[in-house]
């Protein structure tokens, strides 16, 4: 990047010259991926696939997704490859801004485009008869009968996600109706009914003529998990379902939650900053840090035996009932900048614990436990190299290499 000799030391500075050469860029790559999409959907040959284990929801397969924003590529996701067995809990834990939310709105088909894309990677979802859907190339006929009604989201803020102007009623049915259309109207209201019992809303006939400023919080979410579950997708997303409610309320909600898992036969992906929330749910964890997965396995792997420092940074700066601590953990410094992301291990400016491979490229997977995978040299000696996470050139990808 040409940098003034006055703007020297000021790492978000962009010259006039270098702007417009990312303006350009930008709209180069986005036109050609666009033009890719378009044609991947057409012919379902290039959406229709397999999955590696047919008793998954979902896997992701080195999934890459990038902004091309007017300060350069945001790798947010980059080469991130997990599993969703069917009928678990998968938590995803991370600090904000590690591409979270990123990674469920790349399988919802949701992002931001043309800047956000997904530039790699597949994403397979299990169709139950035999075959996959790789959602990255699917088009939008065909995500419409997987949105909502095979896989639905549940979000932070109940009040923002639901219609300020309808009623409860209204919005529970319409989700029901969306992907039933040839079913009555009473037997929508009857299903909307039996939804708002089954989330634990005691006065569902009251409810069902309220707006949603008539009911606090936690029923609001209540609501919005009636609304996620009208279809009885296969799975739920739910993107700090409870971060945004009293602590008395997200035990509540996540009991539900659970327990709805189990009732209807569901898988769930629960995103959460916070470790807590995942401890007493999740069958399966993955750690992010950065746009990558640092560490991923059982909960019991995670929670009694994390390996990757930055796993054990997290677990120090839990608050723990019974540990007296003059001063909970704080990990040091910043993540890198996500725009110029350095090409050795992302955590190794912050890590207390390196050793002498540290200073080699991106560290690769290696499988420690028979589900317990970490990036990280200092476990080089104990494990297998399972993998590495790949990113994509750009650059190339414009030039067609
Ligand atoms: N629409 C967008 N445009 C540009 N960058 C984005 C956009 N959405 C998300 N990002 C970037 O992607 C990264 C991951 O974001 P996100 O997945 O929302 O984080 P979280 O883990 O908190 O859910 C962040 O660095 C964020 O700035
Ligand atoms: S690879 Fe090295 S720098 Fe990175 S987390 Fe492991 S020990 Fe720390
Ligand atoms: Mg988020």
């Amino acid at each position: 990047m040409a940098v003034s000799s006055k703007a020297k030391g000021d790492s978000s500075y962009i010259s006039g010259r270098e702007s417009r050469r990312i303006t350009k860029f930008n709209r180069k790559i986005t036109r050609k991926l666009e033009n890719e999409r378009a044609n991947a959907n057409k012919d379902p040959k290039l959406y229709t696939t397999h999955m590696k284990d047919p008793n998954n929801v979902v896997e992701f397969d080195n999934v890459c997704t990038y902004f091309f924003t007017d300060v350069g590529t945001v790798k947010s996701v980059d080469g991130v490859s997990f599993n969703i067995p069917k009928h678990s809990t998968v938590g995803v834990v991370g600090e904000s801004g590690c591409g979270k939310s990123v990674t469920s709105l790349s399988l919802m088909q949701l992002l931001q485009r043309p800047s956000g894309q997904v530039v790699g990677g597949q994403i397979r979802f299990n169709t139950g008869n035999g075959e996959a859907i790789d959602i990255v190339n699917a088009p939008n006929k065909i995500m419409e009968t997987i949105r909502g009604n095979r896989i639905s989201m549940i979000f932070q803020e109940p009040m923002t996600a639901l219609n300020p102007v309808f009623k409860i009623g209204e919005q529970v049915d319409e989700a029901t109706e969306l992907h039933n259309p040839d079913m009555s109207k009473e037997d929508i209201k009857k299903r909307t009914l039996e939804m708002l019992d089954l989330v634990g809303i005691a006065n569902k006939e009251g409810v069902y003529e309220m707006y949603p400023h008539e009911l606090s919080g936690g029923m609001r979410q209540r609501v919005c998990i009636a609304i996620a579950l009208a279809c009885s997708p296969t799975l739920i997303i739910a993107d700090e379902p409870t971060t945004a409610l009293d602590v008395t309320i997200q035990a509540q909600i996540l009991d539900l939650l659970q327990s709805l898992k189990d009732k209807m036969d569901s898988s769930i992906m629960l995103i959460t900053h916070d470790l807590g929330v995942v401890a007493g749910m999740a069958d399966y964890v993955v750690v992010m840090y950065a746009g990558r997965i640092i560490e991923r396995g059982t909960a019991d792997e995670i929670f009694h035996r994390p390996a990757h420092p930055y796993t054990i940074g997290l677990m120090k700066s839990k608050p723990v009932i019974g540990r007296k601590v003059e001063k909970l953990y704080n990990i040091p410094g910043s993540v890198p900048n996500p725009v110029n992301m350095p090409n050795y291990c992302y955590f190794r400016d912050r890590c207390e614990m390196q050793c002498e491979h540290c200073s080699g490229d991106y560290p690769p997977e290696i499988q420690i436990g028979e589900t317990h995978i970490v990036s990280c040299y200092r476990f080089l000696d104990e494990g297998e190299i399972v993998g590495h996470p790949q990113s994509v050139d750009v650059e190339k990808l414009l030039s067609g290499d």
